[in-house]
């Protein structure tokens, strides 16, 4: 890692222990210190107002394959993020070569049918879409495989220019096992996700983005100083009302359209027992910003 001094770097805050990170003239983020209890991931909270959780995933070596003891930390770190009131959004990235290159092969490669079974394998995935909060994807390099489905779990992907997303499983005689054939189809549809999965081709950012996997698309260097914007704007809001929008937009994905709309109606009805509704359209009338006290 470079020294603090050697590249011009943009100072994001203290992370959880209280020590400094900053985000170098690359876009990457460099941590001087890691919290004690992660050795698979790196957490920080940065933003102006400090309340963007950040969530670097840190197996440089093994292009952040998403073995077992990194998803259990990066469980763990989303939900103590998710419970932690001075907290508006989470962010998840990786570094410029990968977000992650998918499940660990290696961990998995003398596994059998009943293992899997037995240990209910990537079970502990799922428990990232348990989280209230907003969680957004920071992709810069490969997204492959489980990194690509981990990426989906999340609400919003951004991506740097040179990402790659892709469900590779095909090449290695497996098929996607975290989402990869359930939430693509519903990103991109049936004929460009069969196309993904069947070829195990990789696409780029762009094509991503035009797929509409992808949201926006950054230079590398400001990917990230970008999705925290993104995080910080979202932080702007109620948190209340953010998660209720949050749950709604969901729903999308799991009812038919006559459930989904009905579901929709009673949050928005919802909307109207809580203060910051009131406070929101009071403050539109007197024509003032609102100021949301989260209840
Ligand atoms: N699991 C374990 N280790 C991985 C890995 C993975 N998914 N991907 C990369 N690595 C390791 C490599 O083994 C290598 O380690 P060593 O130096 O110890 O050999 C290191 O990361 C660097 O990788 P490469 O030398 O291969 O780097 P490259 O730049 O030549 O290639 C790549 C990059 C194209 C991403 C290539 O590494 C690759 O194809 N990786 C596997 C991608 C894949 O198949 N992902 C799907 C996994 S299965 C899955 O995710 C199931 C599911 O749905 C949950």
């Amino acid at each position: 890692m470079a020294t603090a001094s050697s590249l011009s770097r943009l100072f994001l805050g203290k992370n959880l222990c209280g020590r400094a990170a900053t985000i170098s003239n690359t876009g990457f983020v460099k941590f001087y210190s890691v919290a004690p209890s992660y050795e698979n991931i790196k957490i920080d909270v940065v933003g102006a107002k400090k309340n963007v959780g950040l969530i670097q995933l840190y197996r440089p070596k093994a292009l952040n394959a998403l073995c077992k003891p990194l998803f259990q930390e990066l469980g763990k770190a989303v939900k103590d993020f998710d419970s932690d009131s001075t907290i508006a959004a989470i962010i998840i990235t990786g570094n410029e070569k990968a977000f992650a290159a998918g499940a660990d092969i290696k961990e998995m490669q003398n596994n059998t049918y009943s293992s899997n079974q037995r240990q209910h394998f990537l079970q502990e995935w799922e428990d990232i879409s348990n989280c209230g909060k907003p969680i957004i994807a920071a992709v810069n390099g490969f997204a492959l495989g489980g990194g690509c489905e981990l990426a989906m779990l999340c609400d919003i992907i951004y991506a740097g220019e040179k990402a790659k997303f892709g469900q590779p499983e095909i090449n290695i005689g497996t098929i996607p096992g975290a989402g990869g054939t359930q939430r693509l189809p519903r990103y991109v549809g049936k004929s460009k996700a069969m196309e993904i999965v069947l070829t195990g081709n990789f696409i780029d950012a762009q094509e991503a983005e035009k797929m509409g996997l992808v949201s926006r698309v950054f230079p590398v260097e400001k990917l990230l100083e970008e999705t925290i914007k993104l995080a910080e704007r979202i932080g702007t809001h109620s948190p209340l009302i953010v998660k209720m929008a949050k749950q709604s937009v969901n729903q999308a994905y799991e009812t038919t359209l006559r459930a989904g709309l009905q579901y929709e109606k009673s949050m928005f009805y919802g909307t109207f027992a809580t203060e910051d509704r009131k406070e929101g359209m009071t403050a539109f009338i007197e024509k003032r910003p609102p100021n949301f006290k989260n209840e």
